[in-house]
């Protein structure tokens, strides 16, 4: 589903240049769960979003489901996205001032879907997280675990094939992260492609393959 070939990524700041990745291959399977670790600042989250299609690399060759997306505008990655990528984030990144329900509608509007479908697949996701009796709920209404779980209606109301989750549990407690793990099992269960950026050994024991990286460099583990 996923490889990437000789993937580099360097920021220019106003202190100087940082080589975030550094020739990175990679393949991932459909079907797959995933587990990347790393110290701060090791370059996670600048691989997720290459591999997630919200940025591109300065060289190498990314294929997503056989395609070159590599050199694809703004425009083109986010179709990508739009049609097949879900994303948790550590903060959640609920809009505040939507209710849940319209949080998890959100990715529907963007595909166009018509008002009364999104209505009902959006409801059917929050029950699947359990949190159908908290769809008037504001993001500020809710628990973190809650939130969460919110985000995570949000991430597969589109039928992804990939989840990109980034330490999705950092900012939970061991019930909640232990609830979003169960989630992120059976997206996986079902068939869905998973990569996890996470410090938590319990949450790597999830995947089948574990990989670290370091200084931008990645190696199995
Ligand atoms: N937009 C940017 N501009 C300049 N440098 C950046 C930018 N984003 C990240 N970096 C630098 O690139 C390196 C990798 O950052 P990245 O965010 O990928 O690390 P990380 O492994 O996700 O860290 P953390 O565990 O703290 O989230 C870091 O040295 C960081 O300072
Ligand atoms: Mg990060």
């Amino acid at each position: 589903m996923i490889t990437l070939e000789n993937i580099s990524k360097t920021y220019s700041a106003a202190g100087g240049t940082v080589e975030a990745l550094k020739n990175v291959s990679l393949e991932i399977g459909q079907g797959e769960f995933f587990a990347l670790a790393g110290a701060s600042g090791s370059g996670k989250t600048t691989l997720m979003n290459i591999l997630g299609c919200l940025d591109r690399p300065d060289s190498g060759r990314y294929l997503f489901r056989g395609r070159d997306v590599s050199k694809l505008s703004s425009a083109g990655l986010a179709s990508i996205r739009r049609a097949h990528i879900g994303f948790v984030f550590q903060t959640f990144n609920l809009l505040s001032r939507l209710s849940a329900l319209e949080n998890v509608e959100l990715p529907l509007v963007y595909n166009g879907v018509p008002p009364s479908v999104r209505r009902e697949l959006a409801r059917r996701a929050l029950r699947l997280v359990g949190l159908e009796d908290r769809a008037a709920h504001r993001p500020c209404q809710l628990s973190g675990g809650q939130q969460q779980r919110a985000a995570f209606a949000r991430a597969i109301v589109t039928s992804p094939k990939l989840l990109l989750a980034d330490e999705p549990t950092a900012n939970l407690d061991r019930a909640s992260s232990g609830e979003i793990l169960k989630l992120l099992a059976s997206f996986h269960q079902r068939g869905g492609t998973v990569i996890l950026v996470t410090h938590d050994a319990q949450a790597a024991g999830l995947a089948q393959k574990v990989f670290a990286i370091e200084d931008g460099i990645l190696a199995a583990r």
